[in-house]
């Protein structure tokens, strides 16, 4: 009986067996769709020092034949030969090619295979940017793919993405939706990248690829940046330099799940695939839908990494950041001076205290809010968005018009995304958060996630910044919040599409960004995720700047703002003063080397000033008044890193105005040198070797440099004249130059 049953079971299980036919099997002929043949072409996408030439065969196949320096007349390409093996342009799964794929459909039929092929392109140019689209169908099928590539011009900047559509009359699935292929020809490729964790983000990696697949990528949903950002330096040969060689540099405009792989294949070539991450996410498209992927930025440099950068900064200055290069206030933040526990009466002190050493801004971090669960504690409160009036009872008002009369702009934290448990939120809408049925909702930091896919939840979202905004007429700054990534990711709203949820999170975070814009355009918006866990280009676009780290420790710092500064600009770059031992490394360093380095990126405070000794508090004021004198060209000058924190013992770095007229110079000494070892030169760069610069150095009353209040031709500083003597570990200096 039993090896009957077996049996039974068997039969219902197995699919057809050999000789009797599969009922759903389909009927094929083979008869083929003809596909219409073109006039062999190259398709150039220029900006003033690259080109990207992408070849169409007479059969319509697409193939980027060129990116980097401009290689001549387009058309000398149309017969260039890559080889019958090298991915297509947007490389599908399906037809003959079977290697890394940035799309892949299931059609409704269960079938997986697509071709894309040339249908026709156009350009249209508008100020500074030309935008190409090329027309691609699959004619089998009738999907069609839009390839768009938008050139800034003077910025030396592509940006690329897709748009898919689904004409047909069913729907599909997207199994992968990349941004964009590249295919690279060079002897070596060495990547960097940027891995990390919380208190540590922005750290490289350096790996010089082999023959097979590299994939940088991230699954956490939110803070998708806090272990891998979606962004590279990519070397074309074989050592990372700062200042010469062919680097290329990307980075995806998308602040969930990414994924960017990178593959030497059979023709050794590296193809380059990125976008959003398709993990668990099989996208649906039904009938006459279309899905447009992210942006993916590239540009391409000859200067090494520095010019990559530099590129990248100038664009992200001009299109990619909310109000980019505008200068925002010094602040003093009361997270690390007061955390939860705070009256009044601690604030307007602080207050004052901000005003006297001539910071702009005063930041009530979190711990302000929730009546019946006060936010006492990182156990309650989020997601009760009114004021605690134990704390508080004045009102917001109050302290912001108090802020204001000092002479002061006034900012507070939320974080909108967020419920504790502990709330009257949790429990009026359990429906609202971020669940899977019958499992645990697991907690972070004793918080769950609201579902931003929901349009509700959207509404509620971005009502906590609609009412936060309404507690004063005096409110000039928002930090936005976000401590937590997704665990068993799960969307009542979604239903059955959960297939949809972590692009829809994002698509719906978005959302609210745009309605917040429309309604606050000039409200300055920070973005924070336990510091730097949602630094891309994507969020950047809404917000004015990042909280780069929750490490605010200078010696550490270094290198995360060194990290950061790869492919974000200075002007995102928060970056505050903190009391010592420092509060994550419990290192001690001096006031001034502190200031020294949170002054290379958007300067504030972060410590409770009352704390300050007195000749601290002459020091802190020096420090901001200098730093007042050249924060322009920190936020809208071209930076030059000189060397790096993680080799040798010095490291410096400098931004240059446009003109080179005005500069400011950091240094620092990382690690002991013995007083005989003299003191190191600096190789300052991107000045004019021919201009005369005054260098004066800020915040001491005795100069480190034996050249100080005298002037120096560009050429001297560039090639070997700037000797600072740094002897000490963790000492510092930094000098303004100026040429008449
Ligand atoms: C996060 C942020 C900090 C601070 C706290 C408040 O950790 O990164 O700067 O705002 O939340 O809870």
């Amino acid at each position: 009986m039993i090896a009957l049953a077996a049996i039974a079971l068997l039969a219902v299980t197995l699919p057809a067996q050999a000789g009797k036919p599969n009922k759903k099997a389909k009927k094929f002929t083979h008869e083929t769709v003809e596909i219409p043949a073109v006039t062999p072409k190259v398709i150039a996408v220029e900006t003033a020092g690259t080109q990207l030439l992408i070849q169409v065969d007479k059969k319509g196949t697409l193939r980027t034949v060129h990116y980097g320096a401009p290689a001549g007349n387009p058309d000398a390409f149309i017969k260039f030969s890559v080889g019958a093996s090298v991915p297509e342009t947007y490389p599908a799964v399906g037809g003959r090619f079977n290697g890394q794929d940035a799309l892949h459909v299931k059609y409704a039929d269960g079938t997986q295979n697509t071709e894309l092929y040339y249908v026709s392109h156009e350009t249209v140019a508008k100020g500074g940017i030309t935008t190409t689209t090329v027309h691609t169908k699959d004619y089998v099928t009738a999907l069609e793919v839009d390839l768009v590539y938008e050139a800034h011009r003077a910025e030396d900047v592509i940006l690329m993405h897709s748009v898919i559509r689904n004409p047909g009359k069913k729907p599909v699935e997207l199994r992968n939706y990349a941004s964009a292929s590249l295919n690279l020809a060079a002897d070596d490729f060495l990547l960097t990248h940027f891995y990390g964790g919380w208190a540590r983000e922005m750290q490289m990696d350096q790996t010089l690829l082999t023959h097979d697949i590299k994939v940088i990528e991230t699954r956490r949903g939110t803070q998708a940046t806090q272990s891998n950002n979606p962004s590279f330096l990519l070397t074309l040969g074989k050592n990372f330099s700062e200042t010469d060689g062919e680097v290329i540099a990307g980075a995806l405009a998308w602040s969930g799940n990414f994924r960017i792989s990178f593959e030497i294949d059979q023709s050794e070539r590296l193809n380059i695939v990125s976008g959003i991450n398709p993990y668990a996410s099989a996208y649906p498209l039904k009938a006459g839908e279309s899905f447009t992927t992210p942006e993916m930025i590239y540009t391409w440099s000859r200067e090494g990494a520095g010019g990559a950068s530099r590129n990248l900064h100038r664009w992200a200055r001009k299109y990619g950041v909310w109000n980019g290069g505008k200068v925002n206030p010094t602040l003093l933040n009361s997270w690390e001076g007061a955390y939860f526990t705070f009256t009044t009466e601690t604030l307007l002190r602080m207050i004052d205290d901000a005003a006297s050493m001539g910071l702009e801004m005063f930041v009530l971090d979190d711990g302000w809010f929730a009546k019946d669960h006060p936010r006492n504690s990182d156990k309650a409160g989020l997601g009760d968005w009114e004021l605690n009036d134990a704390k508080i009872p004045e009102g917001i008002d109050y302290v912001a018009s108090y802020a204001h009369s000092k002479g002061l702009k006034f900012g507070i934290w939320i974080e909108p995304e967020m419920v504790n448990p502990d709330s009257n939120l949790a429990q009026a809408h359990p429906e609202w958060v971020v669940q899977s049925p019958g499992r645990e909702i697991y907690q972070s930091r004793n918080q769950w996630l609201l579902d931003l896919t929901n349009p509700e939840v959207q509404d509620f979202v971005f009502g906590v910044f609609d009412r936060t905004m309404s507690l004063s007429p005096n409110i000039d700054y928002i930090k936005w919040d976000c401590n937590r990534n997704v665990t068993s990711f799960g969307s009542p709203y979604l239903g059955d599409e959960q297939d949809r949820f972590f692009v829809e999170y994002v698509q719906g975070l978005y959302k609210v960004c745009e309605r917040m814009r429309e309604k606050y355009p000039d409200v300055i918006v920070q973005c924070c995720s336990s510091g730097g866990s949602r630094i891309d280009y994507g969020s950047m676009r809404w917000f004015n700047e990042v909280w780069t780290s929750d490490n605010t420790d200078a010696i550490t710092r270094i290198g995360i703002q060194y990290g950061t500064s790869m492919i974000y600009p200075a002007c995102v770059m928060a970056s505050h003063v903190s009391a010592v031992p420092n509060h994550q490394t419990g290192n001690i360093t001096s006031i001034k080397f502190r200031f020294d380095v949170a002054s290379a990126g958007r300067l504030g405070m972060e410590l409770q000033p009352k704390n300050l000794s007195a000749e601290e508090r002459a020091i802190a004021d020096r420090c901001i008044t200098s730093y007042k004198g050249y924060r322009d060209v920190v936020f809208n000058g071209d930076l030059y890193r000189l060397g790096s924190p993680y080799e040798g013992d010095y490291y410096g770095l400098m931004y240059v105005s446009p003109d080179k007229s005005k500069a400011v110079v950091f240094t620092y000494c990382l690690r002991y040198q013995n007083r005989a070892s003299g003191s190191h030169v600096f190789r300052l760069q991107g000045l004019d070797p021919a201009k005369n610069y005054k260098v004066t150095e800020q915040n001491v009353d005795k100069s480190c440099w034996w050249g100080n209040g005298k002037s120096f031709s560009g050429a001297f500083l560039q090639e070997g004249g700037f000797n600072p003597k740094l002897l000490k570990t963790n000492t510092s200096a930094v000098f303004i130059l100026e040429s008449k």
